[in-house]
Formats: structure tokens, sequence, C-alpha cells
């Protein structure tokens, strides 16, 4: 009985993915080889990270090519792979063949994804790059904001998961939040009921992560900057230990 409880217990567990691209951010400052990235994902993963994600940029500001296939090689978890739709960085991730992919939109300019892909627009060029991904037995999702439409776009064209974008959650005053808390709840029921995986993340920290992980149906939050740069003070393993229980405890 109680372990019967456990299970499900286990099951409904929201995994955290651990973003990593600020580590590679404070190495390319210098361009040598610290602060180790391979080591900065296995103490993630010694903390609880049941996932490990990276960016790799057209402008490759972080997140190197090499990076992504001693990654690849390295973890015992699955390596998520945020990408463009460019058709090199495609090439790149078909060779790679991650477990999964993460598609985003990507300026140049940007400090950060700052939207959710508009689906709707880009239609060919993303079901061409998802038609790719899968062929090589990649699991996908979209990054996009908690737009209805945009949801059943990408329904339409076949991907895996939606990844909600948790931005302007995450930027909103208290006041505003339980509004963007009920266009994710609704983005999520609607995810789930078109048979698409929920996966959510941007912005998220050790404050507002809870009210996420209580979203219906999510599967797994994607957080990088909050737990690099508790991580600076405390270590890896604490950072990521310390953003598990809260998860675990929402
Ligand atoms: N999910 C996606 C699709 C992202 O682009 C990013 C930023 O790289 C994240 C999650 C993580 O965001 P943050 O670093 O704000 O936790």
């Amino acid at each position: 009985m109680i372990e019967a409880f456990s299970l499900m217990n286990s099951k409904s567990r929201v995994k955290l993915g651990l973003n990593i691209d600020h580590v590679a951010t404070v190495r390319q400052a210098r361009g040598g080889e610290e602060p180790h990235l391979i080591q900065a994902a296995l103490d993630g993963i010694k903390g609880g990270a049941e996932g490990i994600t990276v960016h790799l940029r057209e402008d490759r500001r972080h997140i190197q090519d090499q990076d992504v296939f001693e990654l690849r090689k390295s973890i015992s978890v699955p390596l998520n792979l945020e990408m463009s739709v460019n058709s090199d960085i495609v090439k790149v991730a078909r060779k790679l063949r991650p477990a999964k992919a993460c598609l985003v939109p990507e300026r140049r300019k940007e400090l950060t994804t700052e939207g959710g892909l508009d689906v709707i627009a880009g239609k060919r060029r993303i079901s061409e790059a998802i038609y790719l991904l899968q062929e090589k037995g990649v699991m996908v999702s979209l990054f996009v904001d908690p737009i209805p439409e945009q949801i059943q776009a990408a329904f339409d064209i076949d991907c895996d998961f939606v990844e909600l974008h948790t931005g302007c959650y995450a930027n909103a005053k208290r006041k505003k939040r339980p509004i963007e808390l009920k266009r994710l709840r609704e983005a999520a029921l609607l995810a789930h009921r078109l048979g698409l995986g929920v996966h959510a993340g941007h912005g998220l920290n050790y404050e507002n992560v809870k009210a996420i992980v209580k979203l219906p149906f999510m599967e797994e939050l994607n957080i990088g900057h909050a737990i690099v740069s508790r991580a600076i003070f405390v270590g890896m393993k604490a950072a990521v230990q310390k953003m598990c229980r809260l998860i675990e405890t929402a």
C-alpha cells in the first residue's frame, strides 16, 4: 500500500531540467575551461536534476558544439537541447540526437529568449524541423506563450510537448500574477487535452516556482539563471537540492 502510494507520488512528481548555459557564459568570459561545464552538470544531477538543458545558440555565445557532444556522452539523465530552427543547428541536433529538443525563437541581440515561438506564422519551417528531429528519435517540444491558438498550432504540427513560457508570470507584479497563472493553467489544460506533454520555464526562481509546480499536468520545469546564481555561493549540488525540495513540497 505504502509502496503503491510512493509509486503514484513519484510518477506525478514534477521533474527539474537544470539549464547550465550560464556556467558556459562565465567560462566564455575567459575562454578557458573553468568553470567546468560537465562538472556542473554532474553536480546538478547529484543534487536531484532529472535532466540537463543547454541552448546551442546560433552565435555560440555560451554553449559550444563540443559541449553538447561531451554532455551527451557524460550524463546519465536526458539531455534537452534548446535550439532555433536554423538549418545548421538542426544539422548539429540530428548528429547529436539528444533525448529532447526544445524549439525556441532566437534573435541575435536578445539577452535571453524573449518570447514564445510564433507557431502560427512559422508553421512550415517549424514543422520541417520537428520532422527532421523526430526522424532521428528526438522528442520535440515547442516553447510557446500560454495562448490557446499557439498551443493548437503546436498540436497541429505534431510536436510531443509544449514548454509554456513563464516569463510574463515571473515578471508580473504580485497583483497581476493570478491573471498570468490563470493563462498558464488554461494553456496546460488545453495542451493536455490535445495529448501534448506539458513543460514550463523561463524566469522561474526559488520564490515563484511553487505556483508553477501546482499547475495541472505539469511534468517538467527548465530552470537556469536562478540556480546558477545561487550555485555561485553554495555550490551547484546544494543549489539544485534546494530547488528540488521546493518542487517536491509544493
Ligand atoms: N526554457 C527556455 C525555452 C529558455 O529559453 C530558457 C532560457 O534559456 C529557460 C527555460 C530557462 O530560463 P531561466 O534561465 O530564466 O531559468
